[in-house]
């Protein structure tokens, strides 16, 4: 296992050490999460009683195979600890999420979440957000007016596409990839970007107030 991946399992596997008998869980996507989610799973062979809403098609599966019971917000109104991945996170704790593809459902489980944490490789610990090019989810009908829209706010969208063809979310939707620059405010380019019509979501995740644990490749692992 090279020094990243070890820091991405390292980073998992001390945020799953929060989870305590009876919570109710977010399970984050991505392959940070993913070594959260193999941590869980264990527990839950070993005895420790939870339920857990996925992020996900693909972490549903994977904690399913793991037999880490699903639930889901027609049964539970609230998440006690929501554990998940990040494209970068600010000094100032402010996230870009989405990479993965999977912004909009995270977006909805962390919000639903007492407690949120945020997993990364120091890779991930930037002084201001913009290097990793900004996901946002938008709906494939008239998609090349969002794309317009955000082009005149000099966010230089790229269509994220699979196999020569775009990408499909799990909620039937497309992405775009934003490249901005420097994010200076996170919070008003959220709010201008929400503002057009046909933009589902942001992969801005502001203000959430979350623990973030950071694994460095020396062994390291610091919580936020
Ligand atoms: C998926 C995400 C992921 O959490 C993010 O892309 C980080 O993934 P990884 O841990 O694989 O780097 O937001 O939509």
């Amino acid at each position: 296992m090279d020094a990243i991946t070890q820091a991405k399992k390292a980073a998992g596997e001390k945020a799953a050490a929060l989870v305590q008998p009876g919570m109710l869980v977010g399970l984050g996507t991505g392959s940070t999460a993913y070594w959260a989610i193999e941590k869980i799973g264990e527990m839950v062979k070993g005895g420790l009683n939870i339920r857990a809403v996925a992020t996900s098609l693909a972490s549903e599966k994977q904690a399913r195979e793991l037999g880490i019971p699903i639930t889901s917000f027609s049964e539970i109104q609230q998440l006690d600890i929501d554990i998940d991945g990040a494209d970068e996170v600010s000094h100032d704790l402010q996230i870009i999420k989405g990479g993965g593809g999977a912004l909009l459902r995270e977006k909805i489980v962390a919000m639903a979440s007492r407690r949120k944490v945020i997993v990364a490789d120091e890779r991930k610990y930037v002084k201001t957000l913009g290097k990793f090019p900004l996901p946002i989810e938008i709906i494939p009908f008239g998609w090349e007016l969002v794309f317009r829209a955000v082009q005149s706010l000099q966010g230089a969208p790229t269509l994220r596409t699979k196999d020569d063809k775009p990408y499909i979310t799990d909620n039937g939707n497309y992405i775009l990839d934003c490249a901005f620059g420097a994010i200076e405010n996170p919070e008003q380019l959220h709010h201008q970007l929400k503002a057009i019509t046909g933009v589902v979501e942001t992969g801005l995740f502001i203000n959430m107030q979350p623990t973030v644990i950071i694994a460095y490749e020396n062994g390291d692992v610091k919580t936020i």
